[in-house]
């Protein structure tokens, strides 16, 4: 008993004096219980529009969006896309599919799983993946 509360014991001291904490790297290359690294700006691919690699990809974004701000009370992102604005900013609507609920009911406002914009559609941008993947685009995407 004592020899297993000593090996424990030694255990949570060597944690807790981070013995192996230069062992663990964040993908972005921070050790462990250190500050992780800001990501890079990556610059947007303004003026061009990538295609989508499946069809139910949400579109990519073809402009900034750093400025734009979202929160609570919020959502610069609306200013231009949700209608009657959008045809006033000449802006693609939001479709239809953002203002259904998750019971599948049509509502009057943006619902909250559509609110936060850039959980899915993400600014272009030419970058390299964190981890190697060997993605293709959809066959018929092609
Ligand atoms: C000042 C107006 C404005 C604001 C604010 C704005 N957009 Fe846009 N957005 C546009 C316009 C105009 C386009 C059409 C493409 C272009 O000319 O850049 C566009 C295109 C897009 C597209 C491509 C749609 C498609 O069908 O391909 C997406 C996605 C998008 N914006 C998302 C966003 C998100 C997310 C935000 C907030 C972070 C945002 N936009 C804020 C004006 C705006
Ligand atoms: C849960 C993921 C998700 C979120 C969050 C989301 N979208 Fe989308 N969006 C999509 C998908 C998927 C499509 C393509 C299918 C469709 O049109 O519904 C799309 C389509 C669009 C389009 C193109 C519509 C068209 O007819 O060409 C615009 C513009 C857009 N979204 C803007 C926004 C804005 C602005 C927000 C934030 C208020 C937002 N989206 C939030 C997934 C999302």
């Amino acid at each position: 008993m004592n020899k297993i509360m000593g090996l424990i014991v030694a255990l949570a001291v060597a944690l807790g004096s981070g013995a192996f904490a230069g062992e663990v790297k964040s993908l972005r290359g921070s050790e462990a219980n250190s500050p992780d690294t800001a990501p890079p700006v990556y610059k947007t691919l303004d003026g061009i529009k990538l295609e989508r690699a499946y069809r139910q990809q949400p579109p990519l974004v073809p402009h900034d969006t750093a400025k734009y701000e979202i929160d609570s009370k919020v959502n610069q992102c609306l200013r231009c896309h949700e209608w009657p604005y959008s045809d006033q900013e000449k802006a693609p609507k939001i479709s239809d599919a953002h203002y259904v609920d998750r019971n599948g009911a049509r509502q009057d406002h943006v619902n909250g799983n559509r609110y936060f914009c850039k959980q899915c559609h993400v600014p272009q941008a030419e970058t390299k993946p964190l981890v190697e993947n060997n993605f293709q685009p959809s066959a018929t995407a092609r």
